[in-house]
């Protein structure tokens, strides 16, 4: 049938009628809030790259959490910042380590009222910035990150993290074999309970720019393109990278960043049958709040639209800075 039998302008004539057969919907339940708690800070820091967004105190976090588990949104992702910083990243796994701290905070002030989530990687404590140990190449002689001793580091932080009272443990590292690593610890230690939601399909991505400002964690030298992604190989890339995590045992899987990479987003939602998660990340909020502030976009109809974008991709869940403000919206 066509036109003039087949008019889709009919269901689109008045708003009632195209609420009526919206078939993609975000709610505030599949929104999940990062947030950075900073050691030794007196007041909560604000991020220039990221306009509302701040580094917390314990106490501040702990306020906004409440807050936001108000909202009514799915979870909260936690990103911590230690005072000091060394090789080896010894803030990831020492039970007084910030996030482990943090973590204790708003489980006790919490409980199940949501689902608190940790980032598990290494580059906010490392002096060098890079997610995992360094090794000199034999060869070359060059730094690399060594993928098999970073394991144990990863495996020893999910400990210290579920210890202190994470929910889920998110590895964000891009090491091969981090999701095995980090279950068969959990396990060891009586946390069979503890679901492993990957960063699975993480791209090498210069949209993290302002995260890099968040978590002082600007790598001292190179990149990270030897570990994460590259967003020139194919989708089959992003979809393996799924596969495997979920084959080492990961409960739900990731994609990051979310806009440059949602034919990737669909093509993981459809090739497995665990939760996908999609991570709106910094510079993805940057962008938006910068043009907004300019008066140049009209920024809420822009973060819905995004979300809404990401949610048809065939995310389940999405991992935003704006989810407490966007919770309020989609209540309205
Ligand atoms: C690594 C990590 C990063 C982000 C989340 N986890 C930074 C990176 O990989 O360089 C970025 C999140 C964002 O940009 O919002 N711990």
């Amino acid at each position: 049938m066509t036109y003039p039998a087949s008019r889709p302008r009919r269901l689109r004539r008045t708003p009632a009628l195209r609420r009526l057969v919206a078939d993609v919907r975000v709610s505030p339940a599949d929104l999940v809030l990062p947030v950075f708690v900073k050691e030794g800070l007196r007041e909560p820091a604000p991020i220039a790259s990221m306009p509302g967004v701040v580094q917390h105190t314990r106490d501040s976090l702990r306020k906004a959490a409440v807050e936001a588990v108000e909202a009514g949104i799915g979870g909260l992702i936690l990103f911590g910042i230690p005072a000091v910083k060394d090789a080896r990243g010894s803030g990831a796994d020492d039970p007084e380590g910030i996030v482990q701290l943090a973590l204790q905070d708003l489980s006790a002030e919490l409980g199940d009222d949501t689902v608190l989530m940790s980032d598990l990687c290494l580059d906010e404590y490392t002096d060098h910035g890079h997610c995992g140990l360094l090794e000199r190449h034999p060869g070359t002689g060059e730094w690399t990150v060594d993928n098999d001793a970073t394991l144990a580091r990863y495996a020893s932080a999910a400990l210290a993290q579920a210890r202190a009272g994470s929910q889920v443990i998110a590895p964000s590292g891009m090491m091969d074999g981090q999701v095995a690593a980090i279950r068969a610890a959990l396990d060891g230690e009586g946390f069979t309970h503890l679901p492993v939601w990957s960063y699975s399909t993480k791209y090498a991505s210069a949209f993290y720019g302002p995260f890099r400002d968040a978590a002082e964690c600007t790598p001292q030298f190179g990149d990270r393109a030897g570990y994460q992604q590259d967003g020139a190989r194919g989708i089959d890339e992003g979809v393996r990278e799924a596969l495997l995590d979920i084959a080492e045992g990961a409960d739900a899987v990731m994609v990051k960043p979310a806009l440059a990479y949602l034919d990737v987003l669909r093509a993981v939602a459809d090739a497995v049958d665990v939760p996908v998660a999609a991570y709106q990340v910094s510079g993805e909020y940057a962008m938006v709040e910068a043009a907004a502030a300019h008066g140049w976009i009209d920024r809420q109809r822009i973060v819905l639209e995004t979300l809404t974008g990401i949610r048809r991709a065939g995310a389940t869940t999405i991992l935003t800075y704006w989810a407490v403000e966007a919770a309020g919206w989609l209540r309205d």
